[in-house]
C-alpha cells in the first residue's frame, strides 16, 4: 500500500523522473525539493489572497481562466496577452515563487499541494483557497494521456498499469484519496470554497470572492472559458511553454467532457477502482455518483 519509491524507480528504467519529499512524488523535471519545502515553510500567503487548490487534472486551468475572467468582469484582454502562469503562479515552482514572493497587491495563485506540504503561513491567514474535485475516474484517464504525450513522467504502458499506480498514489503528487481528504477536511471553514468540475458554477465564484458581475458580464466569462475559447487561447494552449518539455495544446484540451472514462475502463477496471474509492473515502461525503 501507498507509493513504493523502489517499484517506481523500476517501472522507470532507471530514470528517476520522480523526486520524493515527505511521501510524495514529483516530477523531477518540473520541480526542486528545496523549493517544495520553502514555500512550505517560508513563503508567506498575505490575507487578501485567493489560491486555486486541485490534484492535477481537475480543471486547474479551466478555473484559473473563470478567475481571471472575473476579476476583468469578462474583459479577455488579460487573458489573451498574458500566460497563465504569469497571471496565477504556482506556488511550488521556482520561477514562479519568486514571481510571487515580489508581487503586490491581492494575489492570484494556483498549487497542486497536497494539504500537509502546503504553505503554513496560510492557515495562520484569511487568505482564500477555491478546491476543485473531479470524477477521479475522468482525472486517471485524463492523466493517463497528459502522461502518454509528454515527457514529464514516465510513459504508462498501459491505462491497467496507470490505474494500478493511480489507486496506490505511485503518481505526480501521490494519492488522490489522500489529497481530496485531507483538502476537504478545510471545507467548513469560511475561507474555503470546493467546486466540482461537474458543477461548475461562475455565480458561486462570484460570490465567493465578493465580485459582483451584470448577467452580460457573466456571459463573457462563460464565453471566454468554453473548451473552445481556451482551446484558441494562444495564452493557455502552451504552444508558449518551454520546448523540452513536450507539452502542446492538444494535450491539455484534450475532451472537456464529465464521464469519459467510461469509454476506457473495462467493467472489472470500473468495480475494482470503486471498490478502493468506497474503502479510502469511507470517512468523507463524498460518492463518486455526485461526481458524474
Ligand atoms: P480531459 O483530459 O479529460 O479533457 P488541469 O487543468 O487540471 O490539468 O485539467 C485538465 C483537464 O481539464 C483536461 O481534461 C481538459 O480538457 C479539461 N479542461 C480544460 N479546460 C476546460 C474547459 N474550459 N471546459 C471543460 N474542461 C476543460
Amino acid at each position: 500500500e501507498g507509493p513504493n519509491p523502489v517499484v517506481l524507480e523500476k517501472q522507470f528504467f532507471g530514470m528517476s523522473a520522480y523526486f520524493w519529499f515527505e511521501g510524495i512524488p514529483f516530477p523531477a523535471m518540473l520541480y526542486k525539493r528545496e523549493i517544495i519545502k520553502e514555500s512550505r515553510d517560508k513563503f508567506v500567503i498575505r490575507d487578501e489572497d485567493t489560491v486555486i487548490v486541485t490534484y492535477p487534472k481537475s480543471g486547474t486551468n479551466w478555473l484559473i481562466e473563470i478567475v481571471c475572467l472575473i476579476q476583468t468582469k469578462g474583459n479577455p484582454k488579460w487573458i489573451q496577452s498574458v500566460p497563465t502562469w504569469e497571471r496565477s503562479p504556482w506556488i511550488e515552482t521556482k520561477k514562479e515563487l519568486s514571481m510571487l514572493i515580489n508581487m503586490e497587491g491581492p494575489r492570484l495563485m494556483s498549487s497542486h499541494l497536497p494539504f500537509h506540504l502546503f504553505p503554513k503561513s496560510f492557515f495562520r491567514s484569511k487568505a482564500k483557497v477555491i478546491y476543485v474535485i473531479r470524477n477521479p475516474r475522468d482525472v486517471l484517464v485524463s492523466g493517463y494521456f497528459f502522461g502518454r504525450n509528454t515527457n514529464l513522467i514516465d510513459n504508462p504502458e498501459s491505462l491497467g498499469t496507470y490505474i494500478e499506480r493511480f489507486l496506490k498514489g505511485n503518481v505526480p503528487y501521490g494519492s488522490w484519496f489522500e489529497h481530496t481528504r485531507d483538502w476537504l477536511s478545510m471545507r467548513k471553514n469560511d475561507n474555503f470554497l470546493l467546486l466540482s468540475y461537474e458543477d461548475m458554477k461562475e455565480v458561486t465564484i462570484c460570490d465567493f470572492l465578493g465580485k459582483k458581475l451584470e448577467p452580460d458580464e457573466l456571459d463573457l466569462v462563460l464565453k471566454y472559458s468554453s473548451f473552445q475559447a481556451m482551446k484558441e487561447n494562444k495564452m493557455y494552449n502552451f504552444s508558449i511553454i518551454r520546448k523540452d518539455v513536450n507539452i502542446n495544446g492538444l494535450v491539455l484540451m484534450r475532451k472537456g467532457v464529465p464521464g469519459d472514462w467510461k469509454n476506457h475502463f473495462t467493467v472489472a477496471q470500473a468495480e475494482n477502482f470503486d471498490k478502493v474509492f468506497q474503502e479510502k473515502m469511507a470517512e468523507t461525503s463524498v460518492l463518486l455518483e455526485d461526481l458524474s
